[in-house]
């Protein structure tokens, strides 16, 4: 029988545990990385609830412990649920890192320490053959390829992960404890590998706070649209929702869009484009797709591909855009379904012949991948879809993308359901990149 003073220290505590705040309010959580942009830097994010210091104490593997340390900022995020709870996110930069070598580190202050971790900074080398998972939509709850997820990145599968958009369903939901949770959740993966992010439709509560405070992606913009380098591919990641969200600020969308035309002039500078020949692109909602979800793609011409005339001045859509700068691959997810397109442009199909597609393809490839796992569960086919539709899945699970080489770039999607069975493959195939390619 529990003596009776403990079963009351056990009642005082409940209502804080129910909450589910941790009573230690200095204790780091939420532990996560994404690359700070420059060869040899890192960044690591994490959370508590009183203010601390912010250090990260890392180490070569195999080398002495926390032998080396570094300092950074918390800033103070205060959410707009009805509590206004509040929450120290702390960014640390680590920089110097040496290519390819392995690190331990821990992260926190001297009031509490996290778990350790490892990582391996990447190599950055545009030879390197960098490779990725990429999904979107997963979720807190039903997030079923999570497990397969975690142990994989933990394998050592993958250098970077591409979380394509709508985190959590929904990062600012019960006082942003859902937020919490959910970054808690992802820990096992994204403190090991570089998470890398967009914003999707579930992340605009309160202008898209939770996301732009939570996540820390390269450039000066909050998270909402960068761009890096990793092999030889530049990434390009981005915010559709700035077409649908206009009272959070139309000038957002023109903003961007005038960033990605600059982002992307200075990538096909001859001397830039030979070093990083491949330009792919992220964000949540597709310019094509063929499921009922019913809110774009297939009920009205995508904002994103072709732009809106309702607003003034009109405003410019991205699939010229793309294609006037040559955009070899753009991944994209928002429907809960895997999708693969022949190459596509203006709604046309432009394979590179007949027989092989993907070898030098005349327009863009598009992948759509969805389906990572969320309480919405996933979507269904139309049952006629259009001439560009070439492979589609409605079982749950995520995409590896490889960049192996200069003209070689693989491209495979892993079912779930099916235990982790590859159902889908393709080799994107370019002897030359950029616009005259699609001639
Ligand atoms: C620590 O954080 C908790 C939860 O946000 C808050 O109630 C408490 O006032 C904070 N204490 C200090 C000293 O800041
Ligand atoms: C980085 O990758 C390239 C290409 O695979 C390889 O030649 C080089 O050795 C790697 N760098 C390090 C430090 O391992
Ligand atoms: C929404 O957030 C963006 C990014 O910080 C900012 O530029 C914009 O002004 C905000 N919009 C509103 C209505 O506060
Ligand atoms: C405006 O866009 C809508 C669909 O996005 C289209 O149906 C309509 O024809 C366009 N109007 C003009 C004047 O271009
Ligand atoms: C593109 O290639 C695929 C695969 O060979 C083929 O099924 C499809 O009909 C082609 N489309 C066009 C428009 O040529
Ligand atoms: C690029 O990778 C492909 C696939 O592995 C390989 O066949 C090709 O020889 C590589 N090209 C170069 C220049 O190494
Ligand atoms: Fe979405």
């Amino acid at each position: 029988m529990v003596p009776l003073h403990a079963a009351c220290v056990w009642l005082s505590l409940a209502p804080l545990l129910v909450l589910g705040v941790p009573p230690i309010w200095t204790q780091p959580e939420q532990v996560h990385l994404s690359y700070a942009g420059a060869p040899g830097s890192m960044v690591v994010t994490w959370t508590t609830f009183n203010k601390t210091e912010s250090k990260v104490e890392y180490g070569l593997l195999g080398g002495r412990l926390f032998e080396m340390s570094a300092k950074g900022d918390a800033t103070l995020f205060v959410d707009s649920g009805e509590e206004r709870r509040k929450m120290f996110i702390h960014r640390v930069t680590l920089t110097g890192l040496k290519p390819a070598a392995n690190y331990v580190y821990h992260c926190g202050s001297d009031e509490g320490w996290s778990d350790v971790f490892l990582f391996t900074a990447l190599n950055d080398s545009s030879s390197f053959s960098p490779r990725f998972a990429l999904y979107g939509d997963l979720g807190n709850e039903n997030p079923q390829s999570l497990a397969r997820l975690q142990k994989e990145t933990q394998l050592g599968m993958y250098d970077a992960i591409l979380h394509i958009g709508d985190f959590a369903y929904d990062m600012d939901e019960d006082n942003a404890r859902i937020g919490d949770e959910f970054m808690r959740q992802i820990q096992s993966i994204a403190a090991y590998v570089p998470y890398m992010t967009c914003p999707g439709n579930h992340e605009s509560a309160y202008n898209f706070s939770n996301y732009r405070n939570r996540f820390s992606m390269p450039g000066q913009t909050e998270s909402l649209w960068y761009s890096w380098n990793l092999g030889s591919a530049h990434i390009i990641s981005l915010s559709t929702e700035v077409y649908f969200y206009l009272e959070f600020g139309q000038e957002l969308l023109f903003k961007q869009y005038e960033w990605l035309r600059n982002d992307l002039e200075e990538a096909n500078r001859p001397e830039n484009r030979a070093v990083r020949p491949w330009i792919i692109t992220m964000g949540h909602r597709p310019m094509y797709c063929s499921d009922d979800d019913q809110d774009d793609c297939t009920k009205f011409d995508s904002y994103v591909r072709l732009g809106r005339n309702d607003t003034k001045p009109p405003a410019p859509g991205l699939e010229d855009l793309f294609y006037r700068y040559g955009v070899d691959v753009e991944l994209w997810a928002h429907e809960h379904t895997y999708e693969r397109l022949w190459p596509v442009y203006g709604d046309k199909v432009y394979n590179g012949s007949r027989e092989r597609p993907y070898v030098n393809p005349k327009a863009p490839v598009h992948i759509i991948t969805g389906s990572a796992g969320c309480r919405e569960r996933t979507d269904k086919f139309n049952p006629n879809p259009k001439e560009w539709s070439a492979f589609r899945s409605t079982d749950y699970g995520y995409s590896r993308m490889q960049v192996v080489n200069a003209t070689h770039l693989y491209l495979e999607q892993v079912s779930d359901d099916q235990y982790g069975k590859v159902i889908d493959s393709i080799w994107v195939v370019k002897e030359k990149h950029g616009f005259s390619a699609w001639l």
